[in-house]
């Protein structure tokens, strides 16, 4: 901060131009994703946050639990993704007549405009009363490896879901996991973009695995 001759608090002309160059990109890589909403072919995303433990699936990943959504679900059926947002875009592009819905933090996802609900793990059941049971199939990828966290997002995946859900987690939560949504360990198994130091995992409670043939 700068000290102006009136006394008022300023940023330094560097700071500001910083901040305005910040600020710029950030409206541009957010208008190059709705426009890639609006054209397919284009492909845009935002970058992890760790600071809000971001880590995205690398694109195999995301092509088979897109494709297995798109297996176990009717063609005009309802999928939540819960905390997994890098789900959405793909899943938009080959979904057809299917609505698609992701609960994320991140609020640069209101891109998403209507199928975007702000949510917080924390606050498991603070969101729509009507989406309770409306979902064909959730699948959910919890922020953090805490029973906390898992406990918390089970909770709003049972309240959403009318029956399939599919859980990514630590494979350190599977026990937990287990216990709380009647899922075993699938055969598939999620990676990232950046490798995670802890080994990770794919849950359903239904046979996820035969969706992915
Ligand atoms: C481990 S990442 C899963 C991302 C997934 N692998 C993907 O590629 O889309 C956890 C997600 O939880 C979100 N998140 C962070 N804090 C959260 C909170 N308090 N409540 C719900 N979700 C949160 C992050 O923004 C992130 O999208």
């Amino acid at each position: 901060m700068c000290e102006s001759d009136d006394d008022d608090l300023q940023l330094c002309p560097t700071t500001l131009a910083a901040l305005n160059e910040f600020l710029k990109e950030k409206e541009e890589r957010e208008n190059q994703l709705k426009c890639s909403l609006e054209n397919p072919n284009l492909d845009v995303s935002f970058d992890e946050d760790w600071q809000l433990s971001q880590f995205w699936y690398d694109d195999k990943t995301t092509d088979t639990l897109v494709k297995g959504a798109i297996n176990c679900t009717e063609p005009t059926g309802k999928i939540a993704l819960i905390s997994c947002p890098t789900l959405y875009n793909k899943l938009k592009k080959y979904c057809g007549d299917r609505q698609v819905t992701l609960f994320e933090y991140d609020v640069r996802f209101k891109v998403y405009d209507s199928d975007f609900v702000p949510y917080d793990y924390k606050f498991p059941l603070n969101i729509p009363r009507e989406m309770s049971n409306l979902y064909d199939l959730v699948i959910a990828d919890p922020p953090f490896l805490s029973d906390e966290c898992l406990t918390k997002t089970a909770l709003t995946m049972k309240f959403l879901a009318k029956k399939n859900i599919v859980l990514c987690t630590g494979t350190i939560m599977s026990e937990l996991a287990e216990r709380l949504l009647d899922v075993k360990i699938c055969n598939f198994v999620p990676h990232h973009r950046n490798n995670l130091a802890n080994e990770f995992s794919c849950y359903s409670n239904f046979d996820f695995d035969k969706m992915l043939k």
